[in-house]
């Protein structure tokens, strides 16, 4: 449910229960609303049974790439010798993804809880809250629901009277979309330049300090104090049809959309039931053109295959697409797909952090050729170079931004490829001057 808009009768609402419930914001109201009996009932189990039961209910990633949560936590070494650590990942800065910040706004106690709980499964005694920082509220809300948990004893050295240590610090960033990745993010926690780390070691090895670390989203956090109040098999059952890919999603729509938000709806719901149904369809005398269902990174499609797209991990993939951070951005025929291309590659080539020849080099040039498209000054050799630099800016870098810059110009070109076309053959009259 996305606040301020009331839940529709088809959205299935776990984790957006009480946005816009300020009183659910306090430690009072959280505890009256049935907060911390979770963590309680964690603590009370062995931490390897905790990981059993997330593993059991088929909890996966929600920040992107759809990671089984139980086995990534049961990666973390069993012998302890070293300090642990968990990353809550509150980066949010994939555009058409605003989720995050509203769990953070209106359910800061359900994050903290959701830590605390993953925090003890992992034998962790600390965990680090990295906030974007242009979460000015978010952030606010979380430090006051922090120092709240602190003064009733859910977190510190003792937390919950149960003799163990659970310490959590909120970091907040400085507003770079490459610190959303998992080692940028440790990096920039230590106080260094927010570059991705090259991967072997992984961070259930060397993490953050160099240390044994976790890493998850916000929303696969706060599902979690769920899945323990109310079981596995329960979460298991919130699934329409593809028992790969279970629980609730939280979709952030926006674009060309009569009515956008936070919508909530199990996974497996249709595409284009929560566009025409829930969110009213795109405005009126228009007809829908494309959608990208998950957030800028991953491919477009056209509207066809939103129209027939599952909206789950499996169902995505099918329709040549991922579910992504579920930032659905909707393009009505009003949009040019070119310029469109364009403004998504200028954001992957302003963010690159620049270590990577076929990421820093490609990124920029496939802006210039796009521009030059959108100019009328390019040639229909220039599609071919686009396809074939996004081909070498794909599976070759450090992380996946090169990749992202890459999938929405291939499956742009190859979906719209006419739009291109008649920028090139003169039939569409430039869409801006080259600089
Ligand atoms: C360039 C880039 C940016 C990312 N930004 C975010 C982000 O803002 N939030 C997030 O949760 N994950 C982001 N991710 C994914 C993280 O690296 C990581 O996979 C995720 O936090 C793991 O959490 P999960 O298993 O709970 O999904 C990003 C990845 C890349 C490559
Ligand atoms: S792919 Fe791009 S953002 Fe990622 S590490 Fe390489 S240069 Fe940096």
């Amino acid at each position: 449910m996305g606040f301020p808009h009331q839940p529709h009768p088809k959205e299935t609402v776990v984790l957006s229960q009480y946005f816009g419930d300020a009183d659910a914001r306090t430690y009072a109201g959280w505890k009256q609303r049935g907060g911390y009996a979770a963590l309680e009932q964690a603590l009370s189990m062995e931490p390897a049974k905790v990981i059993d039961v997330v593993k059991e209910a088929g909890l996966r990633g929600r920040g992107g790439a759809g990671f089984p949560t139980g086995l990534k936590w049961s990666f973390m070494p069993k012998e302890k010798t070293k300090p642990h650590y968990l990353c809550c990942n509150a980066d949010e800065s994939e555009p058409g993804t605003f989720k995050d910040r509203e769990i953070m706004r209106w359910t800061p106690h359900a994050l903290i809880e959701g830590c605390a709980i993953a925090q003890y499964a992992i034998q962790a005694e600390v965990t680090y809250i990295y906030i974007r920082g242009e979460f000015t509220e978010p952030l606010a809300v979380m430090e006051q629901a922090l120092a709240e948990a602190y003064q009733h004893g859910i977190l510190g050295s003792n937390a919950m009277g149960q003799g163990k240590r659970l310490d959590m610090y909120i970091h907040r960033g400085a507003g770079a979309y490459i610190c959303g990745e998992e080692t940028a993010l440790m990096n920039s926690i230590e106080g260094r330049r927010g570059n991705p780390r090259i991967k072997p070691p992984f961070p259930a090895a060397a993490g953050v300090f160099g240390l044994p670390t976790t890493i998850n989203n916000v929303e696969t956090l706060v599902a979690v104090p769920h899945i323990l109040n109310r079981g596995a098999p329960w979460h298991q059952a919130l699934c329409l049809s593809n028992p790969k890919s279970t629980g609730t999603k939280l979709l952030s729509v926006c674009g060309h959309i009569r009515q956008p938000g936070n919508y909530e709806v199990t996974l497996g719901f249709p595409l284009g039931e929560l566009l025409n149904d829930l969110c009213g369809g795109v405005p009126q005398g228009r007809t829908l053109k494309a959608c990208i269902p998950g957030g800028s990174s991953v491919p477009i499609l056209n509207r066809e295959e939103t129209e027939s797209c599952i909206l789950d991990y499996e169902g995505c993939v099918e329709k040549g697409t991922m579910l992504g951070s579920g930032g659905v951005i909707v393009f009505d025929d009003s949009a040019d797909m070119v310029y469109q291309v364009m403004r998504l590659a200028r954001f992957y080539a302003h963010e690159s952090c620049a270590q990577c020849t076929q990421c820093r080099e490609g990124t920029a040039w496939t802006v210039r050729i796009l521009q030059r498209i959108l100019a009328g000054e390019g040639a229909m050799k220039d599609l071919d170079l686009l396809l074939d630099l996004s081909e070498q800016m794909t599976g070759k870098t450090i992380c996946v931004l090169s990749d992202s810059c890459a999938a929405p110009v291939v499956s742009g070109i190859k979906k719209f490829r006419g739009e291109f076309e008649a920028y090139i053959k003169g039939a569409k009259r430039p869409a801006m001057a080259l600089a």
